[in-house]
């Protein structure tokens, strides 16, 4: 049997161009080696407040995304983490064998509860949901960004733990980072990591955004105040340009950009962004032109994938000694 492959994108604010060279690129280039399922993750989206009617807009969005970036659903199950109850059922047993010093040591959850007036308990839970996700499907490999590897981390421990409880059920999963764009940084604060909840239109780079407002948002992205680019020491800003370009188009070269003027080498940042993301924006709205073609993939997604969710359930739920 193939290794499986899994992977999720959070249905909540607008996909960017981190989500695409951290995640879908190489989700798509790799599809093909593996049984690949690819989840839109709204279960996670809930664990802070998203407007009902603005969720389930997003989530048809991302999977018409999840298609126009690359995803082949003949080869590929794409599926809404919702739809499929065991990942929530799998959390819960999950839930009993972790400890909660290793939730409260995650940055990520530490981060985002500081931004919470009330932290909902489904925030501390949130890389057990994740973990679910993974091991419900037996998948060995994960591409992901850099920021989901602590999440990973986790996901083993949990998993051995399990497995040294009630006995070997769940393979360790491996974490996959992209050789180029495993973390790409906001356009406007080169120390942050470019994110889905940032405020700020000159943050992050939407996959739908014009040719003209890429330009724009490039143009004003922050960098220092040398005056043209030393392949031999690059400031933050313009280092996370150049990987931005270098992930979306192999002739970006250190060499092809050393000695380029600023203005110039935004000017070739965009073109390259463009590029890349002009068949994708094409494909979109092939994709969405017709309204019943994106859920017909979800429901195509689920039912594939639902004999083996139920099953991986149902045996840690017998190693458990639950009523089966
Ligand atoms: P999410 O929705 O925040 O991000 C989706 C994917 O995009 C990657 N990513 C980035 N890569 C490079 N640079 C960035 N600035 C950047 N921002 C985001 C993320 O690493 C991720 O791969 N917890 C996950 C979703 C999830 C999941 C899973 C992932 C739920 N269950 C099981 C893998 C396996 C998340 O919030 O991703």
């Amino acid at each position: 049997m193939k290794t499986r492959v899994f992977s999720g994108v959070q249905p909540s604010g607008q996909l960017h161009i981190g989500n695409y060279l951290g995640a879908l690129k190489n989700w798509a280039e790799i599809q093909s080696l593996y049984q690949s399922i690819f989840c839109i993750v709204d279960l996670h989206a809930v664990t802070v407040y998203q407007d009902p009617a603005v969720l389930s807009a997003k989530i048809r969005e991302t999977a018409a995304l999840f298609i126009a970036a690359g995803i082949d659903p003949e080869q590929s199950s794409i599926i809404v983490q919702s739809s499929v109850p065991a990942h929530a059922e799998l959390a819960w047993l999950l839930t009993c064998v972790t400890p909660v010093g290793w939730l409260n040591r995650m940055t990520q959850f530490k981060a985002k509860a500081e931004k919470q007036e009330t932290v909902g308990d489904g925030l501390l839970q949130y890389p057990v949901l994740m973990t679910a996700d993974i091991l419900l499907y037996q998948a060995g490999v994960v591409p992901v960004g850099e920021d989901q590897s602590q999440h990973l981390e986790l996901a083993r421990d949990i998993a051995q733990r399990f497995n040294s409880i009630y006995g070997d059920l769940f393979i360790m999963p491996a974490t996959h980072l992209p050789a180029v764009g495993a973390r790409i940084m906001g356009l406007d604060d080169p120390a942050q990591k470019m994110s889905k909840s940032a405020p700020g239109s000159g943050h992050a780079i939407a996959l739908l955004d014009d040719p003209k407002t890429i330009q724009k948002k490039i143009a004003r992205a922050t960098t220092d105040s040398l005056p043209a680019v030393n392949a031999e020491s690059m400031g933050p800003g313009i280092a996370n340009l150049f990987t931005i370009g270098q992930a979306c188009e192999d002739s970006i070269t250190r060499e092809s950009v050393d000695g380029m003027r600023y203005g110039d080498f935004k000017k070739r940042i965009a073109e390259a962004v463009i590029a890349r993301l002009e068949p994708i924006q094409r494909r979109y709205l092939e994709v969405t032109s017709d309204p019943a073609y994106v859920p017909a993939i979800l429901t195509q997604g689920r039912d594939r994938v639902l004999p083996i969710a139920e099953d991986t359930v149902c045996k840690a739920k017998r190693a458990m000694g639950l009523y089966v």
